[in-house]
């Protein structure tokens, strides 16, 4: 259960503390409720917080430690500084005169080295008359052998001095450096415990001055130096208050040529060092030392630092989106900087806790991940893998301290009530979890390269990282670590469509369950409409219209799409009508249309009254489409849970349309089989009608059953559907409201709005030929199945037919069930729809030979198991594939589409992908009767592989950026107002290409 959860919905009578505390005690409980009502009493609050046992999840620090006395000094240990604009070009030569320096190694990197901010350190040090020698071989995200190789060079030199212009990475490796340099020793001795020995350096280093080049890290104001480990591929380092640099130059000058995500990770470090050093635990329940001298550099949350965490917070929520999102705002980058001074000071002093201790595993454990703004190769930016956790974190630890969290909310921006103070957690997480939408973060560590099978390792990693581990304010054990990993993590904000989502519903109060609901029956009725006449329409034709066989392709055809055809017609303008006049009316009155046509078509005696029926039920319902939109309205309040709802819904769709097949299939079958010495699974088609009566209603069974069901989802959708498009205006007053305002609907619009947006353009042109190929293969294998084998078929009659739409319904389920989310969340959409493309392509291939094994064997049992297990495994494929790839271009298509059009947009797509999906069976069938002709039957069948190499070939050229965008959480209507309020004006031309040449400009990436 995760652990939220399990904090707020734990019952106060069975529950017992975390796995490793006995069972709590009334006294213990006494006691854990005194001590929050100690650490909450220096807190302003506005009302009494009763703290419930339930909250009492993971045992807090004590204030007075058991081994001895309680710590009572808090300590700065506040490098020096210089803050302003071209500050590097006037002062640095003269600061590095004062610290005697003469003969200075001068650390950067490569790209570092070509920027102004570097020039003018040049330039200053030039003017002061300082010689210096460069060394830009540091590395991205330093290791071990870099830590090294940078201190062989500092000691194979005379310097007495070091500068380091750069990011963290920079910064740390200077800092190592010189360390090494001036102190030398093997290199584990001053690494931090367990990994390293933890040996404090002797004395004093060489004089240092930082010059940080982007606004997170802090690392100019700290005595951290964090190295990657590659043995263990995990992140550890060196931390003593001698390491801290003697001076810090901070330049906004460097701030204005980032790349936007580079901004955006170190912002997010800001915040978290801010957020995490606020509510670490207090200094005062850590052990006073035995020895004045050996009090750790981090000393946990205290009133110095925590003034300087909040400021932070309160200058980030103010600038943090500005300066990311418009690389020319100079003053909201300016800002960043100086909250990154302030944050950078306090984390140095308080310390951070658990988002940074997962995070250093995340970082090393990077696997093919990269990110636009930096260096080519794979990485997973510090800042962005600390802020992944810090949601999740966020709520774990809120309950230990509801008004620290609040305080931290507050200062974001938000507006959080006195009577708000036990959601601080969710609603801290929230507004990170906002930030991070807007700022383009991935979504969750799945959507950095990550499974479940990685928690056992990357818990191994985070709790080696006992310096942030130990500064948490609970006492943390590695299965909690896990937990984080494994329930909250890996979902941060939503992963894909997942059956598994169904926990996460259920427990969530206030999710919308009878919207859901009502949409996925309705969407299964809307399918049940579609695909209960498939596999009888061959024998229809046959039997009941005394149509020959080299037409039956082509009349199946007509009736199949004919239905889809109608789609195309009415789906765009019930789309509209949804989004104008809500969805309850649309979807009441297209169902229950689709429940007359239904019964009718079982009684059709014509093909042109079977077409008939067809079209009708097609042109008024939009079920489809519509429920989607009304997966979109239900959700607008918890986006999050959206990609699960329209999962949900395109496995309820393909399921409906592949079990309802089989159901039909046998429903039919059985009656007009009736000579119980026909083994049903041979080939033998020699009916023997009993009776006419039988005949007859052998169609008509079917259907009244897919109609009893419409009928249901009718008359529930009637008394517990609720309208759901709160925009919606009553049909009487649409005339007179929207007089002169009222928005453009219909086709034409929802093309537009497709056609403006390359990748929902591209999306829709898969979505659309994946609508044709998947209408064509529900036509054509039954066709093929029931085919006669002197035509190269399989002879199968109705029931046979339906015993493989069964097989394929099993299949399809199963897979739906066991596989469907740990393919997504392994593969991401992308990858996963390639694989159902190629899986389609294979499928299609191996149909035609199916019959190979009556034709070489003879019509027996040896063949006939043959030909059933080849047919199996062909149906299994295909099942696959057409579970994966429908619902996934679908999801993707409303994940990148904009709300407020969701009914318009998806509506437009449907009927698009409608009309295809219409021309498939006609088509298709057409291409049947032709390859029957000339008893060809794998023309048809290669035809619909090279339709799905095109599918599987557009989803391949999907780019990084485009499928980050497709992955990201859905955005509810309300967070794309605020938006749109806070956005700044349209950039000119020039910008635009400014903003283009900065993007190209830098490769640098430089964090702790
Ligand atoms: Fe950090």
């Amino acid at each position: 259960m995760m652990l939220s959860k399990a904090i707020r919905h734990t019952n106060v009578k069975s529950f017992s503390l975390s796995r490793n505390v006995p069972k709590i005690s009334s006294h213990r409980t006494l006691f854990c409720c005194a001590l929050h009502s100690k650490l909450l009493a220096d807190r302003p609050a506005s009302k009494p917080i009763v703290l419930k046992k339930s909250e009492v999840k993971y045992k807090p620090r004590h204030t007075q430690p058991e081994t001895g006395n309680g710590e009572y000094v808090f300590v700065s240990n506040a490098a020096t500084f210089k803050f302003g604009r071209s500050v590097v070009e006037r002062e640095l030569g003269e600061e590095a005169k004062n610290l005697k320096m003469k003969k200075v190694a001068l650390f950067t990197d490569v790209n570092v080295r070509r920027l102004p901010i570097f020039i003018d350190a040049e330039n200053s040090l030039k003017k002061a008359g300082i010689q210096y020698t460069v060394f830009d071989e540091v590395s991205v995200e330093p290791t071990d052998a870099s830590f090294q190789h940078a201190a062989k060079f500092a000691s194979s030199h005379d310097f007495d001095g070091f500068i380091s212009v750069g990011g963290g990475s920079v910064m740390d490796t200077c800092k190592a450096a010189n360390l090494y340099a001036t102190h030398p020793a093997d290199f584990y001795d001053y690494v931090n415990a367990p990994v390293g020995k933890g040996i404090a350096p002797p004395g004093p280093l060489k004089p240092h001055i930082a010059i940080p080049t982007t606004c997170g890290t802090g690392s100019e104001l700290t005595g951290i130096s964090i190295f990657d480990q590659r043995s263990t591929h995990t992140k550890t380092g060196i931390a003593n208050k001698l390491l801290i640099p003697n001076l810090a130059l901070i330049d906004p000058v460097a701030m204005e040529s980032l790349p936007p995500m580079v901004v955006a990770c170190s912002g997010f470090d800001v915040i978290s060092h801010a957020i995490e050093s606020y509510t670490a635990r207090s200094y005062t329940t850590k052990p006073m030392p035995v020895h004045p001298n050996k009090r750790p550099l981090h000393q946990g949350s205290n009133p110095y630092s925590d003034f300087g965490c909040l400021e932070a917070l309160r200058v980030a929520g103010k600038f943090f989106l500005r300066a990311v999102n418009d690389p020319s705002d100079a003053e909201a980058r300016e800002k960043m900087l100086f909250a990154s001074l302030l944050a950078g000071s306090c984390m140095g002093n308080a310390g951070v806790h658990l988002p940074h201790g997962l995070s250093y595993a995340v970082s090393g454990m990077v696997r093919d991940h990269e990110v636009e703004g930096y260096t080519s190769k794979p990485i997973i930016p510090h800042g962005m893998s600390v802020i992944l956790h810090a949601p999740s974190v966020a709520r774990m630890t809120a309950p230990l301290s509801f008004d620290r969290h609040a305080d931290t909310a507050r200062a974001l921006g938000v507006d959080v009530k006195a009577d708000q103070l036990e959601d601080s957690g969710e609603i801290l997480a929230g507004e990170l979890i906002r930030l991070m939408r807007g700022s383009r973060i991935p979504n969750g560590l799945s959507a950095v390269g990550f499974s479940e099978e990685d928690i056992p390792k990357l818990v191994s990693g985070a709790y080696r990282q006992k310096r942030a581990i130990d500064n948490a304010p609970f006492v943390v054990s590695e299965e909690d670590v896990a937990d984080i990993f494994r329930a909250k993590v890996i979902q941060v904000i939503t992963a894909g469509p997942s059956l598994r989502h169904t926990e996460k519903m259920e427990e969530d109060d206030g999710f919308p369950r009878v919207q859901l609901m009502m949409a996925y029956l309705l969407a299964l009725g809307d399918s049940i409409a579609l695909a209960i006449a498939l596999p009888f329409v061959p024998e229809m034709c046959r039997e009941r219209f005394g149509l020959g066989e080299n037409v039956i392709g082509i009349a199946a055809g007509v009736i199949n799409g004919s239905y889809s055809f109608a789609l195309f017609l009415s789906s765009s303008f019930l789309g509209h009508i949804s989004d104008e006049h809500g969805r309850r009316p649309v979807l009441l009155f297209g169902t229950f249309f689709s429940f007359i046509c239904t019964l009718l078509f079982g009684l059709s005696t014509t093909l042109y009254f079977a077409v008939a029926v067809r079209i009708l039920g097609g042109l008024t319902n939009s079920s489809t489409a519509v429920t989607k939109a009304v997966i979109a309205d239900a959700t607008e309040k918890k986006p999050q849970y959206r990609a699960a709802g329209y999962g949900y819904h395109g496995a309820t769709v393909s399921s409906a349309r592949a079990v309802c097949g089989a159901l039909t299939g046998l429903t039919s079958g059985i009656i007009l089989t009736t000579n119980p010495d026909i083994p049903y699974l041979s080939n033998n088609r020699e009916f023997s009608v009993v009776s006419p009566v039988l005949t007859k209603t052998a169609y008509i069974l079917p259907c009244i059953i897919g109609s009893s069901i419409l009928l249901i989802a009718f008359v529930a959708a009637a008394f517990f559907l609720p309208e759901t498009n709160k925009r919606a205006r009553p049909f009487c007053s649409s005339s007179e409201e929207s007089s002169g305002k009222k928005s453009k609907g219909g086709m034409r619009e929802g093309v537009i709005t497709i056609w403006n947006d390359p990748l929902l353009r591209r999306l829709n042109v898969t979505y659309s030929i994946n609508s044709f190929a998947n209408g064509a293969i529900l036509t054509i294998l039954p066709l093929y199945w029931s085919l006669s084998m002197d035509n190269k078929g399989l002879g199968f009659s109705t029931f046979q037919c339906g015993i493989a739409f069964s097989l394929f319904g099993t299949a399809a389920i199963l897979f739906q069930v066991f596989f469907f989310s740990k393919v997504i969340k392994t593969m991401g959409s992308k990858r996963a729809y390639i694989m159902s493309s190629t899986l389609f392509v294979i499928s299609s291939l191996l149909f035609p030979f199916n019959g190979i094994f009556y034709s070489s064997l003879g019509v027996r049992t040896v063949s006939d198991v043959l030909t059933w297990g080849y047919l199996t495994l062909t149906v299994t494929l295909n099942a696959i594939g057409f579970m994966t790839g429908l619902p996934l271009v679908s999801s993707m298509i409303s994940n990148v589409s904009d709300p407020r059009r969701q009914g318009l947009v998806i509506g437009t797509a449907q009927s698009v992908s409608s009309f295809l999906r219409a021309l498939g069976p006609v088509i298709s069938g057409a291409i049947f009767s032709f390859s029957v002709v000339i008893g060809q039957p794998i023309i048809i069948f290669t035809f619909l592989a090279s339709l799905y190499v095109i599918c599987g070939t557009i989803a391949h050229f999907i780019s990084k950026e485009e499928s980050d965008r497709i992955d990201a959480p859905a955005k509810s209507v309300t967070e794309i107002e605020m938006e749109e309020e806070k956005k700044p004006l349209e950039m000119s031309e020039e910008e635009e290409q400014r903003k283009k040449r900065e993007y190209d400009f830098i490769r640098h990436s430089q964090e702790v």
